[in-house]
């Protein structure tokens, strides 16, 4: 019999019990042998359930019973998480996760851990929801050297800038209804400023090329001033906008990463990721580009990466996964110049200058929209070095001017 915990009863850790108390059977069969959730647990009270029997309010009951060989943490945030996930793993408990925070944070510090108590640390969970991507990263493309990873990494801004694309939806009102869905983080801003999306850009840079790349580092800019006029705007260049992860490898053993909204063009297979759903681009030196697809956030498909984890640890409660990376350091993430084209969006009193001006600066060939009556021009520059683009912004003397990149 293998005895499991999971800590946190929410969106994620109630998708996890629904399926490993309700689908018992099917993970039994998996790994075969018996499985059983022996203690669910939250500070909060939940006596109509049909497994109510199972909750507890204090750590120390799982930590010090040594029958629970696997621990599921998908209570979120780094506190009290941290904590108890490291207490787990000292203890020799395989631990299983979802949280991208916790990963994002600690996850060198932690495997370091479980590879010293040759113990599972596994949180295939906290990137893509329900895509495998983890796995296959640190197996399938093991022959690789890892360059590059591009991706959609977080629903609920996927799922609003497509409503917003699709159906003119205002910002708000799309919000709204990815918290309705349970694709939110508990503060949204987490998903609307890129947080949540530069955690997960840090979990596959660190893994993919193997030293820990901390969010502090990677330059996070989220969806918050995306109008429904620059969805306007993008659609008629031929553009979508997405918020776009990016990491790749420099020669000199530095990286690039980012999260930033992007013009991602419609020929583009980035610009038919939809909805709630997530994509990353793999790109190694064998394989060249593999893409991984599937619904990333939500409670079943995020519910499924964690019990599949649960069920790999299961199987291999004696033997190590494949998942590490070493520590970071500062100045690993160092983003230089870099060839990229903009989107730019200029408003002027002045605006038959501004019209001249642009043509001057950045050429006859630009594609350009032009409305007069709210005195304001947007524009597609060429591909050039930024520091050069920026040069050109600065000689355009508008008002206001806003500039979004386009991958390219
Ligand atoms: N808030 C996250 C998202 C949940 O929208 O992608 C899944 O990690």
């Amino acid at each position: 019999m293998v005895y499991t915990a999971i800590m946190g009863h929410g969106t994620v850790g109630s998708g996890v019990a629904q399926i490993m108390i309700g689908h018992e059977s099917l993970v039994k069969e998996k790994i075969k042998d018996d499985i059983e959730v022996k203690y669910i647990l939250d500070l909060r009270d939940f006596e109509r359930l049909p497994y109510s029997d199972k909750f507890i309010k204090d750590f120390n009951i799982i930590l010090n019973d040594d029958d629970v060989k696997i621990v599921v943490e998908v209570m979120g945030g780094i506190n009290p998480a941290f904590d108890f996930v490291k207490a787990c793993l000292e203890k020799g408990k395989s631990v299983v996760t979802s949280n991208k925070e916790l990963v994002a944070a600690k996850g060198a510090e932690l495997l370091k851990i479980a590879e010293e108590k040759n113990v599972n640390f596994l949180f295939e969970a906290s990137v893509g929801g329900a895509i495998p991507i983890l796995r296959p990263m640190a197996q399938c493309l093991a022959a690789n050297d890892i360059y590059k990873i591009t991706g959609i990494l977080n629903g609920t801004t996927n799922f609003i800038l497509n409503k917003m694309i699709v159906d003119n939806t205002d910002f708000d009102v799309a919000l709204k209804l990815a918290q309705e869905k349970g694709y939110a983080e508990r503060n949204p801003e987490s998903d609307i400023e890129g947080l949540d999306a530069c955690r997960k850009i840090c979990i596959l840079a660190s893994l993919g090329f193997g030293k820990h790349v901390y969010p502090s580092q990677v330059k996070t800019e989220g969806i918050s001033n995306i109008t429904l006029k620059d969805v306007e705007y993008a659609d008629n260049f031929g553009y979508v906008i997405k918020l776009i992860c990016y990491a790749s490898k420099n020669k000199n053993g530095t990286i690039n990463a980012y999260v930033r909204p992007t013009l991602v063009s419609k020929d583009n297979i980035l610009s038919s990721v939809n909805g709630v759903y997530n994509a990353i681009m793999v790109t190694g030196d064998a394989c060249d580009n593999v893409m991984f697809y599937g619904r990333g956030a939500g409670k079943m498909p995020t519910a499924s990466a964690v019990v599949a984890d649960v069920i790999d640890c299961a199987k291999h409660l004696t033997a190590r996964k494949f998942l590490s990376w070493s520590e970071g350091n500062d100045g690993y993430v160092e983003n230089g110049d870099e060839k990229t084209a903009l989107y730019i969006l200029a408003k002027s009193e002045n605006y038959d200058k501004l019209c001249l001006d642009t043509e001057k600066i950045f050429g006859k060939d630009i594609a350009v929209i032009k409305n007069k009556y709210s005195n304001e021009i947007a524009f597609i520059t060429g591909t050039e070095l930024n520091s050069v683009l920026e040069e050109k912004i600065k000689q355009l003397n508008a008002d206001s001017i806003k500039c979004m990149h386009i991958l390219i």
